[in-house]
């Protein structure tokens, strides 16, 4: 089995600022990449900018700026919403990057080579708002009577010398390769989207443009821009070394999982693989594909000014309360709401109360009973063994649950281990042993702390700073923070510093 693991999230346009539903992508594949470390992997995990095409020019002419400029500006801003979410990218990649369009460059030589593309002409609807293409047919009306694209975005008619890719010749060849990769949709439903869209036939796609300049010369044709889709796809194999096939990093490739929104799966899920495929190169191994967030009960927009920023709920509520919320709020996969009360009460229900709570509560009678000093494994009684069983088969269960991507599922399975834990603190009542069995009063601590290292542990990708903080009060050495080191015990004795609470609670001023 490779013991690598390469994870992307899509790369973010550059025509507006930050907001929640990038910080969600990109919070969700650093679970994903933290958790394949802690289990041993070499880990690949790339976020980066998407920075052509004509969404992003047309907001750069607005702002009065050079598209560079405009562009350095606000990718600059992605890198900060991204270090300031804690999230773990390996590397940042700008699709204005030299290396990118050495990428794209040979990508597209190998298209025309392999004699994937043509040349000719488009006339038909655009959206720029999606830089997407769409059919007569697959227009909608819009509340005012005019026509739209399915999400909603303006379309306008273009007329241009294009490029196509010869897309209607991978029907047969994308069906096979789904059928041969039951997983490389996810979840199910998506999966059937793309199934049903591809069984319905296929177009060829157009994949440059004359209208405008700002994108990646089209080889021995610069009077063509490349489609801003196939540049942005290409990120992901750039990254990893492309057309350098000799780089160690090209190792990585096929990426085992690109986590996208559902909105662009299509892309991912057709367009990708069969641009690779016709390239010569190894598909991806897997497409996941998450909901959309709204914010308390209203679409996010500029317009209505409700756009949530991360950066200011991470400033107000804590970072890992946000991931917290983020990634439980909401099975990874659905739609979900923002709203400020379930944040709040996650936060202090779970959060403050059921793990803050459990770890202060037998940190501070450790310190105050025991010296400070971790107590002694004992012989288990049944309730103990039950309780430690259930801790020590987290690492397991999760790793089953985050292959998956059911990240919602893993907190609920780390929770029902504290939810346990809690009943166990309360039937013991280490307290109260405290006078009439000191031994067994320090036997249920020791049970407790191995229980709190066990939840710590697989509790970092989501809440990398306060279980770090919790794994410094339970005196786990740093370097004994990955799964393979729950098998060796806590050393007896060892001096804890001095417990101070994790997950303050928030008493909400407004309330
Ligand atoms: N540039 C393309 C992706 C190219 S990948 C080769 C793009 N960029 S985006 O900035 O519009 O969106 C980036 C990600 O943010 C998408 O996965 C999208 O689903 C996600 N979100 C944007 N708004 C969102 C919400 N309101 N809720 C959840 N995620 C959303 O698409």
């Amino acid at each position: 089995m490779s013991k690598r693991f390469y994870i992307t999230t899509p790369i973010f346009y550059v025509n507006g600022a930050p907001h929640i539903g990038h910080a969600y992508t990109a919070i969700a594949a650093d679970v994903l990449a933290r958790w394949k470390r802690l289990d041993g992997y070499e880990v690949f995990f790339l976020t980066g900018t998407d920075e052509h095409g004509q969404k992003v020019e047309k907001a750069a002419r607005e702002a009065g700026v050079d598209p560079q400029a405009f562009t350095d500006t606000v990718s600059a801003d992605f890198r900060d919403m991204a270090a300031r979410m804690n999230v773990s990218n390996d590397d940042f990649i700008r699709t204005t990057e030299p290396r990118h369009y050495a990428s794209c460059t040979e990508l597209w030589r190998r298209l025309v080579a392999n004699g994937h593309i043509y040349e000719g002409f488009y006339e038909g609807w655009y959206a720029v708002r999606d830089e997407a293409f769409y059919g007569e047919d697959e227009l909608i009306i819009a509340p005012d009577g005019g026509r739209v694209a399915p999400s909603g975005a303006p379309v306008e008619w273009v007329r241009e010398p294009s490029y196509f890719f010869r897309l209607s010749a991978w029907q047969d060849k994308l069906l096979a390769f789904y059928a041969a990769n039951p997983d490389f949709i996810a979840p199910h439903a998506r999966r059937n989207e793309v199934l049903s869209f591809v069984r319905g036939g296929l177009t060829d796609l157009s994949v440059s443009r004359t209208s405008f300049r700002w994108g990646v010369p089209v080889p021995g044709d610069p009077a063509h821009v490349m489609y801003v889709w196939l540049d942005a796809l290409t990120n992901y194999i750039t990254a990893a070394g492309f057309p350098d096939e000799s780089a160690e990093r090209w190792a990585f490739w096929p990426a085992d999982v690109h986590i996208v929104g559902k909105e662009i799966v299509r892309f991912h899920a057709v367009y990708w693989p069969a641009f690779l495929m016709a390239a010569g190169l190894a598909p991806p191994r897997r497409v996941f594909a998450h909901g959309w967030w709204t914010a308390e009960g209203e679409k996010m927009s500029k317009s209505l000014g409700n756009v949530i920023e991360a950066r200011e709920v991470a400033e107000t509520f804590g970072l890992d309360a946000l991931r917290y919320f983020l990634l439980r709020e909401v099975p990874f996969g659905n739609d979900g709401d923002f709203s400020r009360r379930s944040l709040i009460t996650r936060l202090n229900d779970e959060l403050a109360n059921d793990l803050g709570n459990l770890a202060q509560r037998t940190l501070a009678q450790v310190a105050r009973n025991l010296g400070g000093c971790c107590p002694a494994r004992t012989p288990a009684t049944e309730e103990d063994a039950a309780l430690l069983a259930a801790g020590a088969a987290l690492p397991a269960t999760l790793r089953e649950r985050l292959d998956r991507q059911a990240l919602h599922e893993a907190l609920e399975d780390v929770w029902k281990v504290i939810r346990a834990a809690n009943v166990y603190i309360d039937r013991q009542a280490p307290w109260a042993l405290r006078r009439t069995d000191p031994p067994r009063m320090a036997a249920v601590l020791r049970v407790l702390v191995d229980v709190l290292r066990d939840v710590a542990t697989v509790l970092q990708p989501f809440m990398p700073a306060s279980m770090a903080r919790l794994l410094d009060q339970l005196g786990v050495p740093t370097e004994a923070r990955d799964l393979a080191s729950l098998a060796t015990p806590l050393t007896d004795g060892t001096a804890l510093p001095p417990p101070q609470g994790i997950f303050p609670r928030y008493a909400d001023p407004v309330a």
